[in-house]
């Protein structure tokens, strides 16, 4: 995809460097979306650093959280920048997590037929995954991120320091995405992350960074490699996320945290990879072991076996009617298959939640 290649810059205090930013633009014109907490604490640093650059700002401020993820949003956003008049080359800025990122991703890919993006990634989730890549999306009752798009933004900017107001939780929901990279493909990062979890937790700067940077070096190789997730090679990039989407929209959106349904997600995948007997005993302790050193949930929520099943039918990667897993034939080697049977599935689910 070199025609839609990006920069992205990684490094503490770059939502200050409004010329970092306005030398992407096509217009030195943008509407800055972004949720009411992150509103509170860098709109006026980014709309300063751009208005100080030449730059006119629009601000579109949604309220937080998952579960305002949704159409009423995205209109939203479209009343407030057809009030505001924007127009084909008004730049779409969202300033904030992966909810910020894909609801505003999924305006950009639509509005006039599309208009220009940037991602200010203020998250842990979103500097290591969402932000980079161009999936985008809402939510819909039935299923997680079921409406959206592939759109790929002009440049992501990750500033670093914004981590440092971020909440304990949110930190650790970001380490699942995280630990993620290592398991599917990046066996050393994983080894690394055994030996430098309480360093990412305890928010050591060096630590951090190099966390956020392999992690986007692994993001965009299976980037480039299946941008429209159509080989395989993309779908990996969901290890834990069938189980998971299925534990957010059982619970309701916003009761567990997207990093939070991934880690408990990706212990099942691991317990089904076992059950399959392509992991052993050793690799699924290992998986479980550096999610909970990570303060992740290791064990699922008790939906209810058919309620699972009927949740993860709605998954994207459903084909001919036949759900599809990412499965762990290693620590570092991940595949996609559909020869998991019902049973499998069924004793495995019980299996996650008798543990609850
Ligand atoms: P989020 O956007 O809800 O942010 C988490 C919370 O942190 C929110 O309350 C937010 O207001 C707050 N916040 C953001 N930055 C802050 C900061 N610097 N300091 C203090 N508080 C801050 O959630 P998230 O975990 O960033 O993203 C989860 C979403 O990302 C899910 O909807 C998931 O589906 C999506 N996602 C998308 C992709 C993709 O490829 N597009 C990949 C992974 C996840
Ligand atoms: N987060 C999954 C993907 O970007 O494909």
């Amino acid at each position: 995809m070199a025609e839609r290649s990006y920069p992205i810059y990684i490094g503490a205090g770059l939502l200050a460097r409004g010329k970092l930013l306005a030398q992407h633009l096509p217009q030195d014109r943008v509407a800055l979306i972004t949720d009411t907490t992150v509103a509170a604490l860098y709109l006026d640093v980014v709309a300063d650093a751009l208005g100080a650059a030449g730059v006119s700002v629009t601000k579109v401020v949604v309220p937080t959280g998952e579960q305002h993820k949704d159409w009423h949003n995205l209109n939203a956003v479209f009343d407030t920048l057809l009030a505001n008049h924007c127009e084909r080359k008004t730049t779409l800025v969202a300033l904030g997590g992966g909810v910020i990122g894909d609801l505003a991703g999924f305006a950009a890919a639509t509005y006039l037929r599309g208009v220009p993006f940037i991602q200010l990634p203020t998250t842990l989730l979103a500097q290591v995954d969402s932000s980079v890549g161009g999936k985008t999306a809402i939510n819909h009752p039935r299923g997680k991120n079921m409406i959206g798009a592939f759109y790929q933004p002009l440049a992501v900017i990750a500033d670093t320091a914004t981590l440092n107001t971020l909440p304990d939780r949110e930190l650790s929901a970001g380490l699942a995405e995280v630990i993620k990279y290592g398991l599917i493909r990046d066996p050393a990062f994983f080894a690394w992350l055994e030996s430098n979890i309480e360093a990412l937790i305890g928010r050591e700067p060096a630590a951090l960074a190099y966390a956020i940077s392999r992690s986007c070096e692994n993001k965009a190789e299976v980037v480039a490699a299946d941008e429209r997730e159509e080989s395989g090679t993309r779908a990996l990039l969901n290890l834990g996320h069938t189980f998971g989407h299925a534990i957010e929209t059982g619970l309701g959106y916003g009761t567990w945290l997207h990093g939070e349904a991934v880690a408990a997600g990706t212990v099942m995948a691991a317990r089904l990879s076992q059950h399959l007997g392509l992991i052993g005993a050793p690799e699924l302790a290992r998986v479980a072991a550096l999610l909970e050193r990570a303060r992740l949930p290791v064990n699922a929520p008790d939906l209810g076996v058919e309620r699972y099943l009927q949740l993860m039918g709605m998954d994207k990667k459903v084909e001919g009617g036949r759900m599809r897993f990412i499965l762990l034939r290693a620590i570092g080697s991940a595949l996609l298959t559909a020869e998991v049977s019902r049973d499998a599935l069924a004793a495995v689910l019980a299996a996650s939640v008798a543990h609850a």
